[in-house]
């Protein structure tokens, strides 16, 4: 088979840190206050605009509070679980490898005994109508490493007495999250928007403020989890006054990103882009021949860490080995063509490829992609006939 004849123009389609914005450079960093304190006057600004822009733009409701957080996705979901969880029962459904991660924290590390683990095999959803929501309640609003998603939020009680936490980090700005249905809402800023990593976000409803304030967990809490002083919610942190030293260069760098995405419509602009990246690829698989989606149900399916498994008889016949290295094969091809970068499914996944399709990528792009995949496919296969 004949090499496409053009490159996509950006060949970064890896699930983490994402593709920077179209048409971004290191000129956007500009106004940078670098070399200042973090606390001086423009610092603070800089903070705070960041949440202002993040409420406007993810449309979060008035009354929950928004933090920059250290130590990204995982600094923000850690400091959600150590400083929150432990006074009701918990219900966590894992269905991939980050949700298996949250479990193996509050099982081996909290070590909460009252805990329901509701999992899922790659590709599935743990079962949403089997939940308990007088517990607490933790899962993955958009699981990264095996492209499945939860529908909406509809499966949620509104009259929950537990908490729910939705670490978001890979459906943020690219997916619609149910505020009031979500009590702790976390993500990075190398994700959906293509920003840096090292921060994370964190979004608490009133009643996360309110367990915070009337709960003390049982275990020594760190000065970098620390949220309230004296029982009560430390207020600055939610107003810019980070607990530690930010990166004003990654403040800049999301600052930079939220005003694009307001430029495209804010939330609906994105969401716009994601699926019609997505849909590229979906009538690409739909024809393949030899593609298909890691999420079988299109309704749980991911409009940016997208899935895709190797079906063709010749290949899916083979040993788990085989596969694993025809799959990383594929990811190498098209690598060292510059065609596409960081498409290897994740190393606890199922093997395969994963594409990002969140709105920093073109639609044009993944079309483009979608040749090569073709190209590469067709190539190792030649290859293992030989
Ligand atoms: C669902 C999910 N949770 C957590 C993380 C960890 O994120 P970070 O490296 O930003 O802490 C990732 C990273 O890909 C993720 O996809």
């Amino acid at each position: 088979m004949q090499k496409p004849a053009a490159l996509p123009k950006n060949p970064n389609f890896s699930s983490g840190p994402c593709a920077k914005r179209p048409g971004w450079s290191f000129e956007a960093l500009k106004d940078a206050p670098l070399g200042r304190s973090h606390r001086a006057k423009v610092g603070k600004a800089k903070l705070k605009l960041a949440i202002e822009l993040t409420r406007e733009v993810l449309q979060v409701p008035a009354d929950y509070r928004i933090g920059i957080v250290p130590a990204s996705d995982t600094g923000a979901v850690e400091m959600a679980m150590w400083s929150l969880l432990g006074s009701r029962p918990v219900d966590a459904l894992a269905w991939e490898s980050f949700g298996e991660g949250w479990v193996t924290d509050i099982l081996k590390q909290l070590k909460l005994k009252d805990t329901r683990v509701l999992k899922a095999p790659y590709g599935e959803i743990s079962d949403l109508a089997s939940v308990n929501f007088d517990n607490d309640v933790i899962f993955t609003w958009n699981g990264t490493t095996s492209g499945v998603r939860v529908p909406n939020g509809d499966w949620i009680a509104a009259d929950r007495k537990g908490l729910t936490f939705a670490d978001s980090t890979s459906a943020a700005f690219a997916q619609r999250l149910d505020w009031q249905k979500l009590d702790v809402v976390t993500f990075s800023w190398q994700k959906a928007l293509g920003g840096e990593g090292a921060h994370g976000v964190l979004i608490l409803s009133p009643r996360a403020v309110e367990r915070l304030e009337s709960y003390t967990p049982a275990w020594p809490m760190p000065k970098i989890f620390r949220m309230t002083k004296g029982g009560k919610v430390i207020e600055g942190i939610f107003q810019g006054e980070t607990i530690n030293t930010p990166s004003m260069l990654c403040v800049e760098d999301y600052i930079d990103a939220l005003s694009w995405a307001k430029g495209l419509g804010g939330l609906d602009g994105l969401v716009a882009r994601a699926d019609a990246n997505t849909k590229v690829l979906a009538d690409w698989v739909a024809k393949s021949g030899w593609a298909a989606f890691l999420a079988k149900d299109a309704s749980i399916r991911s409009n940016t860490s997208v899935c895709l498994k190797v079906i063709d008889p010749a290949i899916a016949s083979r040993s788990a080995e085989d596969q694993a290295a025809f799959a990383k094969k594929l990811a190498a091809l098209l690598e060292k063509e510059k065609a596409a970068y960081d498409i290897g499914a994740y190393r606890d996944a199922p093997p395969g490829l994963r594409v990002w399709c969140g709105a920093t990528v073109e639609a044009s792009d993944v079309a483009l992609l979608t040749q090569w995949l073709d190209w590469a496919f067709a190539t190792a296969k030649a290859e293992l006939a030989a």
